[in-house]
This record gives structure tokens, sequence and C-alpha cells, in this order.
């Protein structure tokens, strides 16, 4: 199973800290997750010592306001040239194509913009409670990543349970990007979880590692373990 398939999440609050991941995955993992903790802790400079190291960046900030916003923000996030980024797919079809339309006044088109569809922390049981509306959570996730492709975003972030199915609706060259992967049940706040080899099955592009590799006392074994139980079960 292929490292290049992999991204981490560091989801610390300091450079160093998220750093120390970094070169511990020396060698094996070259595509890096910055969400809003490290982002809010190191802001953009941080970007740049990634872009030193020669790592791929997804900046998952997910972008969700009115759309003038992101249109605006879209273009801050362009000038560091990161390989991905996020915005919510719930911010609507005009937020998504907002976003769209600022990466699209640039020649050469340096990003992919990743919609995030219904987070994996959340079940129907959460949903119901949040919004007062019974969904069928698939049915929903499938909603949104058929709006974010027809708006023309180039992927989205699901769990496993959907990406086989976003495939079919939106094609294999539409990216699905799956989290919340855990070798095994464990009690924490995500809700939709999955194997590695079950995302990879289900046709995920890529799968993003976050505590499963960043609480390991040995980042690098557990790495190896998690892309093992995966190729494992392909056979
Ligand atoms: O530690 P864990 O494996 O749960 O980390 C998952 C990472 O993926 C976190 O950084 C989280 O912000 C991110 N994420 C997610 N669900 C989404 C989008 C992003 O869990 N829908």
């Amino acid at each position: 199973m292929s490292f290049d398939k992999v991204i981490v999440a560091l989801d610390f609050s300091s450079a160093t800290e998220a750093l120390k991941i970094v070169d511990d995955l020396e060698g094996l993992v070259d595509f890096f997750k910055v969400g809003y903790e490290l982002f809010l802790a190191e802001g953009f400079s941080f970007l740049n010592i990634l872009k030193k190291k020669n790592k791929k960046i997804f900046l998952d900030l997910k972008l969700h306001d009115i759309p003038t916003t992101v249109y605006k923000a879209t273009k801050l996030i362009l000038n560091y040239q990161v390989e991905m980024f996020t915005i919510h797919t719930l911010g609507g079809v005009e937020m998504m194509k907002a976003s769209l339309k600022a990466l699209r006044e640039i020649d050469e088109v340096p990003s992919k913009i990743i919609g995030v569809t219904v987070l994996t922390s959340l079940n129907e049981e959460k949903l119901y409670e949040t919004l007062n509306t019974s969904f069928e959570l698939n049915s929903l996730v499938l909603h949104l990543a058929t709006r974010a492709y027809q708006s023309g975003l180039h992927g989205v972030v699901a769990s496993a349970n959907e990406a086989k199915k976003i495939k079919e609706l939106c094609g294999k060259d539409f990216l699905v990007i799956t989290p919340a992967i855990r070798a095994e049940k464990i009690q924490d706040d995500q809700k939709r979880v999955s194997k590695a080899s079950d995302a990879f099955q289900s046709g995920a592009d890529y799968i993003v590692l976050g505590r499963a590799i960043t609480l390991s006392k040995n980042p690098r074994q557990s790495l190896l373990d998690i892309l093992n139980e995966a190729a494992y079960r392909k056979q």
C-alpha cells in the first residue's frame, strides 16, 4: 500500500511539535495537513517552513462564510500554493463557486479545492440533535458531494462508508479524502470511523491519519502497521 496516499494531520499547537512528527516520518510521508489549531498558532509562516522541506500541504481551514469572504480568503490561500485546501459544502453552492472564481482568476492553478461534506464526528443521531431534522446520512453526504462536483470542486472529504458511491456518481477523478481512520474501535469524538483497508477499498484517494500517528510513541511503526493492515486486507 502506497505511502503517497497518506496525509498526516499535524494537529498541534506549535511548530516545534509538528516538525518533530514531520522529521520522524522523513522518507515515508511527504503530505501533511495543517488544520486550524496549528494555523492559528503559527500562521502562514508554517506553510513556508513545510514548503522549504519540500512537503505537500493540505490546508484544512474548512472555509464557511458568505461568498465574498470566502472568495477573498481563497485569494490569500492561493498565494501559498498549497496542494489542497478545504471549504465547507454546507456554505452553499454560491460560496463554493466564489472560491472557484478566485482560483480561476489565476493563470496557473496551484491548488485543489476540497469540500467538507458532513464531519466524520457526526452520525445521524448527532445531526438530528443539531438540526432537529432527520437526515439519512449517506444521502446527505452524497447530495453535498454531488453539489460540490457540479460546482466544479476537485473533491470532497467523506468517510469510507460514502466513498464508493461518491466515485460512482462523480467519476474516478473526483477526489475522496477519508479521515477518521482507526485500527480498532476506540471511544473518541469521531463517529464514522474506518480501517485504512476499508477506506482504500471503497475508493478513497487519500487517507488522513491523525491521532493514530501523532499520539503514538513510535509514529513510523504505527504508520507501517496501518499500511501493512491495508496491504494485507487487499490480497
Ligand atoms: O485524529 P484523527 O485521526 O481523528 O484526525 C482526523 C483529522 O481529520 C483531524 O485533523 C480533523 O480535523 C480532520 N477532519 C475530520 N473530518 C472531516 C474533515 C477533517 O476528521 N470531515
